[in-house]
């Protein structure tokens, strides 16, 4: 075979640009059907999956004796002429003239068979390769660049806090603690106090990387590693957070319908409920929550945090995510904002998705008074030596300011309708679980 015949190498999501033309691709073999004289092979290469038909006499003896024999997950490079076929699932397959085995894959572990989780987990590295985990990856990378059109075209300056930190954010019982030299050192929980200060010098600034949580919960929504993505805005009150956030997450949501509706339909979402996320969300104050709660028979006392089964509940009233507002200052980390009128609550809000996803967003309006600082710095005997710096952002031209963390795992769970939030990270890290 003349290669010279095969100018154009492309992807397979591209090919229903070369109708009736002669192209090579390059992937491999998913799954084969044969009916002696034609092999019908889905060769996939990440970009999509496309049928290749090979018929006996139309190619030479070798070429069929190979796709013959070819096994799952097998490497090869197909050349063909693509043809219009109302009968193929895409409307076009590839008319097989020539296949290059690239390199065999005897024994694939992952077979079109059912598996347990645990082998899937196990074989993480070769599990992603089926469509339904590309699926997952694809809107994934979408919700990504969604999250940061969005913010790069409101004013937004990306900034990124470092990893290795010598503070808690969020409380000292999650941290990993690690060796920085001679010193204690710890993985980041959450950058957001690296972003107040950035706030401070650029307006309004985002991150987006991994966080860490030394978490002993095995459940649907935890991770041991997860990527938070934590915008913060100076002059921002928790009404302005609220109204961004809201309108952020409306604006990612319908970025990902557009761009990735056959991946969604791949897992089985159902649209409409994505679809009716629009601004606004709807809202509820702790205290009517909790009284919302004891009235549907659950435990819960005021001053207590919610548990996943309150969120559930809490949130299934409703079509889109819940801002629930206003928690005990006592149950929420140190440094958000007493409401003026009641001390007792914070200017914050969790938003919880729908359809028992639960918390997505944590976030709040930040203290910015350096008395009221240093007074929550002794209640929660946080060393002034360490945090001397983030005292120093209410010391020199402080201002009210707000922000939140979204985590990203349990957005894609929610968008893509999951139920475990380990298949939204390409290698999850679980309580038990740190291979491959
Ligand atoms: O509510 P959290 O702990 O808030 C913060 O860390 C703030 N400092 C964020 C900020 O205001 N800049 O975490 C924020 C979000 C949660 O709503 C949840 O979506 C996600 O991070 N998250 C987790 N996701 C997966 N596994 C875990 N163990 C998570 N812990 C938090
Ligand atoms: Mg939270």
């Amino acid at each position: 075979m003349n290669p010279a015949e095969y100018p154009i190498t492309t992807t397979i999501a591209q090919v229903h640009n070369y109708m009736d033309q002669n192209i090579r691709i390059q992937g491999w073999l998913y799954s084969k059907r044969s009916s002696g004289k034609i092999h019908f092979l889905q060769i996939r290469d990440g970009s999509g999956s496309i049928q290749c038909v090979v018929v006996r006499s139309e190619v030479p003896p070798e070429v069929f004796a190979v796709s013959e024999v070819l096994s799952q997950e097998s490497a090869v490079i197909v050349e063909g002429l693509v043809r219009r076929d109302t009968r193929s699932s895409l409307g076009y397959e590839l008319s097989v003239q020539n296949l290059i085995h690239v390199s065999t894959a005897p024994d694939y572990p992952i077979t079109h068979k059912e598996h347990g989780i645990d082998f899937l987990l196990d074989h993480r590295h070769l599990w992603i390769r089926t469509p339904r985990q590309r699926a997952i990856l694809k809107i994934r990378a979408e919700v990504l660049r969604a999250m940061s059109d969005y913010l790069d075209g409101n004013g937004f300056t990306r900034v990124d806090p470092p990893i290795l930190t010598p503070t808690a954010a969020e409380g000292t019982t999650e941290l990993f603690h690690i060796q920085y030299f001679d010193q204690e050192a710890y993985l980041t929980q959450s950058g957001q106090m690296y972003m107040e200060a950035a706030a401070m010098a650029m307006g309004k600034v985002y991150s987006m990387g991994p966080t860490f949580r030394a978490e002993r919960s095995k459940t649907r929504r935890h991770l041991i590693e997860f990527w938070m993505i934590e915008p913060e805005m100076a002059y921002f009150t928790h009404e302005d957070n609220l109204k961004l956030q809201e309108s952020f997450l409306s604006a990612v949501v319908q970025q990902v319908l557009n761009h990735c509706q056959p991946e969604l339909e791949l897992l089985g979402r159902d649209l409409t409920r994505l679809r009716a996320v629009q601004p606004p969300f709807p809202r509820m104050s702790y205290d009517d929550a909790v009284v919302w709660l004891q009235n549907q028979g659950h435990e819960i006392q005021w001053g207590e945090d919610f548990g996943a089964p309150d969120e559930s509940e809490l949130a299934n009233q409703f079509d889109r995510p819940v801002f629930i507002e206003r928690y005990p200052t006592k149950v929420k980390a140190f440094y958000m904002q007493p409401d003026p009128k009641r001390p007792e609550v914070a200017l914050c809000a969790d938003l919880l998705a729908p359809e028992g996803y639960g918390e997505i967003v944590g976030g709040s309006e930040r203290i910015h008074d350096y008395t009221l600082m240093k007074e929550r710095f002794i209640e929660h005997k946080l060393p002034n030596e360490d945090y001397a710096w983030y005292l120093d952002l209410r010391k020199y031209g402080s201002v009210p300011h707000s922000g939140f963390g979204i985590g990203l795992e349990r957005t894609v769970a929610w968008i893509c309708g999951l139920e475990h939030v380990r298949e939204a990270a390409a290698f999850p890290r679980l309580l038990y679980r740190l291979y491959p």
